[in-house]
């Protein structure tokens, strides 16, 4: 068996095309489906998130990875030599200890951010209930949540911790300030703000823009009721709450827009900009993930745009300082993937045990009927009984040992390389290595 993860995310592949891969909560029963039909692929769960996709996979053969590059590719319409680019491939230990430093908040965007937990959390969750995970990845995920926790509760990794939408604040920040010719982040007072959309990122937006003396804000939502709902946990701000068909008159009054819409498809175009023209000064921050803002608005006189990859700028500067903790953070995770392994290997050694367990067993039988046969017929039940339960006994005995040591802690190759010399030694079939 191997363990195997295929993806994408913020390291390997840029905003145009993750979104191209992003799987929803509504497709996503179906993509588990498609992927467990692969004859190969045990086990399958998919983490989509802004900055991720990554399908993770106990397959039956090493092989089977090129099926699932493959359905990445028809998922996402990409033909797959211009996906194979941005795809990267890691197998067993690589991949664990991959999902762990995920988990952690170790390999995000923003260091140590809190949403990511959450979101493994989530895949865990979804693969138990669609059945599309099993004893081994079910472990591996919740071995990740732990992992996740564990980092959170020991280091500082997660202290103060910043997330895509503190990051794109504190890019707004910024930017206002290099059009001071500022170097450091200013406050946000002066800005006449607008966010459009209200779920858990619209949210924090508005928590770190009055954080950063943001007073005149509105919200924008598909459904003005949420937006509303929203602005009575800030009683200190006045806020405005409009619906999306009020979006143009608030492009024109805002000074600074913030995207974080769950929509499939961009709600801001140039020419949506362009019929609003003439615009003054807009900055236009998109955290959605598919975008909500194209590419092509910053053509537009006066307007500025910025989208979830354009907050690396902000990210490096808060990098250095959690170095430390990273550190600590990588040596946690990777204790706890060493004990993941062991586990498994412990695991891998359990087909084999069993087929030597039948192979003597069959051959207990044979000499045990030979043995009665020889003692005739005079022989009590209990006599037989007690020949019988002999025979197991000395069975039980001899595999003790050598079973006990074989499923323990023991590097993995070893493991392996004991494994194969019992199926040489007691002619069982080939075991399967990785
Ligand atoms: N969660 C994260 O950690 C994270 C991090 C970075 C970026 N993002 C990205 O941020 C965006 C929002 O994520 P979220 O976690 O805040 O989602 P969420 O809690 O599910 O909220 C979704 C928001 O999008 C609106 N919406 C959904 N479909 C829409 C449509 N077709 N047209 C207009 N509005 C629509 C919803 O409006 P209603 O209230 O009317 O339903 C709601 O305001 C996503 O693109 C996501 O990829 C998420």
């Amino acid at each position: 068996m191997h363990i195997a993860v295929i993806g994408l995310s913020h390291r390997t592949a840029p905003v145009e095309v993750r979104e191209r891969l992003s799987i929803t909560d509504e497709t996503l029963p179906s993509s588990l489906r498609s992927l467990l039909a692969v004859q190969e692929v045990q086990e399958a769960s998919i983490l989509s998130t802004c900055n991720r996709l990554e399908i993770y996979a106990l397959l039956r053969h090493a092989d089977a990875v090129a099926t699932i590059a493959h359905f990445l590719s028809e998922h996402s319409g990409l033909p797959a030599a211009e996906l194979r680019p941005h795809l990267f491939v890691l197998r067993h230990e690589e991949a664990i200890d991959h999902l762990l430093r995920v988990a952690a908040g170790l390999d995000s965007l923003v260091q140590g951010e809190g949403q990511i937990l959450a979101q493994v959390k989530k895949m865990a969750r979804l693969g138990q209930e669609h059945k599309s995970t099993g004893p081994i990845l079910g472990r591996l995920l919740n071995q990740a949540v732990s992992t996740g926790k564990r980092v959170r509760s020991e280091t500082r990794l997660g202290t103060g911790a910043v997330s895509i939408s503190s990051a794109a604040v504190e890019l707004a920040q910024l930017k206002c300030a290099q059009e001071r010719g500022e170097q450091q982040p200013v406050g946000l007072a002066e800005e006449q703000v607008a966010v459009v959309g209200c779920g858990r990122m619209g949210r924090l937006l508005v928590q770190h823009l009055a954080a950063k003396g943001c007073t005149a804000l509105t919200l924008v939502n598909r459904t003005t009721a949420r937006a509303e709902a929203l602005a009575r946990d800030f009683p200190q701000l006045a806020i405005r709450c409009v619906g999306l068909e009020k979006l143009d008159e608030e492009l024109r009054r805002a000074s600074m827009v913030f995207t974080s819409t769950a929509a499939a498809i961009p709600m801001l175009t140039r020419s949506r900009l362009e019929r609003l023209a003439p615009i003054h000064r807009l900055k236009l921050f998109d955290i959605g993930v598919p975008r909500n803002i194209t590419a092509d608005v910053a053509a537009v006189d006066g307007v500025a745009a910025y989208d979830v990859d354009d907050l690396k700028e902000v990210v490096a500067r808060n990098q250095e300082a959690r170095q430390a903790e990273a550190k600590v953070a990588e040596g946690l995770v990777h204790q706890d993937a060493e004990d993941f392994l062991t586990w498994w290997d412990g695991l891998e050694a359990v087909p084999v045990l069993n087929r030597l367990r039948r192979n003597l067993d069959q051959v207990r039988e044979q000499e045990l009927l030979k043995a009665l046969s020889r003692m005739g017929p005079d022989l009590s039940a209990r006599e037989k009984n007690v020949v019988e339960a002999l025979s197991k006994g000395i069975i039980n005995k001899v595999l003790h040992g050598p079973v006990t040591r074989l499923r323990g802690p023991m590097e993995r190759q070893k493991r392996l390389e004991q494994l194969q010399v019992v199926c040489e030694l007691f002619d069982l079939d080939q075991v399967e290595t990785s």
